[in-house]
């Protein structure tokens, strides 16, 4: 789809516009199906990375929802996680008592879905699920539960549908594997 050029720094596209929207299409319609007969289901996304993925997943649900955000930095991310996330802002709403879907855009390490996990579970909603777009088992750190994936991807640097590097590249319509010569 479309015509935009493949920035120099894009050594391949991994996973195209028309993968990934047939994937959220199928994930939209899974996660419909699952919460039919469920009430108060509010999607959080965590910033800034799934607010692409959380975009288009939302309005491929056939389903009431609420959207929520919740923004978080790892400190010292690059290439060793350290596994210490900070809570930079909180979800507008109070998720206790609702059926909380968080949302994000990859699992790298899972320590930010960990974290995400443990102060949501500490709030007591009514149920707490989460949504991954690509998770790096490779590079996984701690055991985190994932109930609906995008894809498995290999361990690369990958840009686009909400990912960065140094906060370029988020809004390309695709993932690709960043050149190594650019981060390295
Ligand atoms: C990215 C991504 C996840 C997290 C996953 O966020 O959006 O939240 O890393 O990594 P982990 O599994 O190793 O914890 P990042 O901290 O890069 O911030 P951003 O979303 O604002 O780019």
């Amino acid at each position: 789809m479309g015509n935009r050029k493949i920035p120099a720094e894009i050594e391949q596209v991994l996973l195209d516009e028309t993968a990934i929207q047939a994937r959220v299409r199928q994930l939209g319609a899974r996660i419909s199906a699952d919460y039919a007969e469920i009430d108060d289901l509010v999607l959080v996304g965590v910033l800034k990375g799934a607010f692409i993925f959380l975009s288009d997943l939302a309005r491929s649900l056939t389903i009431p929802h609420e959207v929520d955000f919740i923004a978080l930095s790892s400190y010292n991310k690059g290439v060793v996680s350290t596994g210490a996330v900070r809570l930079i802002m909180d979800t507008r709403s109070s998720v206790t008592g609702r059926n909380v879907l968080i949302v994000e855009d990859i699992l790298d390490t899972g320590y930010t879905l960990d974290y995400l996990i443990r102060i949501f579970q500490a709030r007591n909603p009514a149920s707490l699920r989460t949504c991954v777009f690509v998770s790096k088992p490779d590079r996984h750190q701690v055991e985190v539960p994932i109930d609906y994936l995008g894809f498995e991807v290999p361990d690369e640097w990958l840009v686009g549908y909400g990912l960065d590097y140094a906060d370029r590249f988020r809004t390309l319509p695709y993932i690709g594997v960043l050149k190594q010569e650019v981060y390295e």
